[in-house]
């Protein structure tokens, strides 16, 4: 543990590969997480985020490649105090109240956070002397993050913590990872949400199709892809689009199908200009609806989540010189 200390990595994962059978839904993924970050594995739904979670925490086995937590293999009994996973609503009991919930979780650590004071950071105060069985969906989220913390762990696992909460209850979430930080504990969670991310995290790993993608700041993440924009048309179904990629510029094609058998080609592009001006004169496209933005938030997400080799290289060539 103290190697994992003094090398400023709370986690590691090298290589990492699993597979569900024949399907292999993560490939080879790498990244680090330092001491005292919040650290965020954004992916759209079925990238492969809860699997790598669970690789991490012990409860799947990778099929390949190695994965260490504060020095230690992710089933070690010694990681049981330092690192807390959300765990499921079975694991509450209905009988008891809101209060003596915690206060029993407290009870399994030696040292923990005072239990009026978590309470409160998770919005519960109010509740305290309810029944577990009362509570709605929203507040059992709340008390489920309230027992995750309580034990005061150096290491935070959240799955999609803020999915389905309301902006209230998102406040205390934010609040209370950003607790944990201030205490110098760390944090890893998963989201679908690029703004999100980009207001709660230090670094951020973007994971597409099992795969890294990029992992930065969300600031140089998003400068980087904010120097490109997307041109889109329509054009009909029949169109060859073959010769899109190899347009100067162009970084990633993406394309979505309209109802009327008509497809929307979206292009990301370095050179919005030039590439504008092929569209237009190329015949064979028959280009309608011609349309070019800055690249935004969205626009940045989406060109990440084309399955385009060209553009992961891309991606990973921003990587080397920051991590
Ligand atoms: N136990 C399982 N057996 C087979 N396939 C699975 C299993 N769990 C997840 N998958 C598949 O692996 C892919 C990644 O899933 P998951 O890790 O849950 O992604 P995410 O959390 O990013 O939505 C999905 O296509 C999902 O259907
Ligand atoms: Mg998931």
């Amino acid at each position: 543990m103290e190697a994992a200390i003094s090398d400023g990595r709370v986690a590691v994962l090298e290589e990492l590969s699993k597979a569900y059978g024949s399907r292999r839904v993560l490939d080879a993924v790498s990244f680090d997480v330092r001491n005292g970050e919040v650290f965020g594995l954004l992916g759209p739904n079925g990238a492969g985020k809860t699997t790598l979670l669970e690789c991490l925490t012990g409860l799947r086995r990778p099929t390949s490649g190695s994965v260490q937590v504060l020095g230690h293999a992710p089933s070690a009994p010694e990681l049981r105090r330092m690192m807390a996973v959300q765990p499921q609503e079975a694991a509450l009991f209905p009988q008891l109240t809101v209060r003596e919930t915690v206060t029993l979780w407290a009870s399994f650590y030696g040292e923990h956070e005072d239990v009026d004071e978590v309470l409160e950071r998770v919005g519960l105060l109010g509740e305290a002397y309810q029944r577990v069985k009362a509570l709605s969906g929203g507040q059992a989220r709340r008390l489920l993050l309230a027992v995750t913390v309580i034990g005061r762990p150096r290491f935070l696992v959240l799955d999609e913590p803020a999915a389905g909460l309301d902006p209230q209850a998102k406040e205390h979430l934010w609040d209370v990872i950003r607790t944990q930080r201030e205490a110098g504990g760390t944090v890893l969670l998963t989201t679908h949400d690029m703004n999100e991310a980009t207001e709660l995290c230090d670094r951020v790993a973007v994971l597409v199709n099992g795969r890294v993608a990029a992992c930065d700041t969300p600031a140089r993440l998003v400068s980087e892809l904010a120097s490109t924009s997307t041109v889109t048309f329509t054009t009909s179904a029949r169109t060859n689009l073959d010769g899109l990629r190899d347009l100067p510029g162009v970084r990633a094609v993406d394309v979505t199908h309209g109802a009327d058998g008509t497809r929307s080609v979206h292009l990301r592009t370095s050179q919005a200009d030039v590439t504008l001006r092929h569209v237009a004169a190329d015949e064979r496209l028959a280009a309608t609806d011609l349309d070019i933005s800055r690249g935004g938030l969205e626009a940045v997400f989406r060109s990440l989540a084309t399955d385009d080799p060209r553009h992961v290289e891309a991606a990973k060539t921003g990587k080397e010189g920051n991590v």
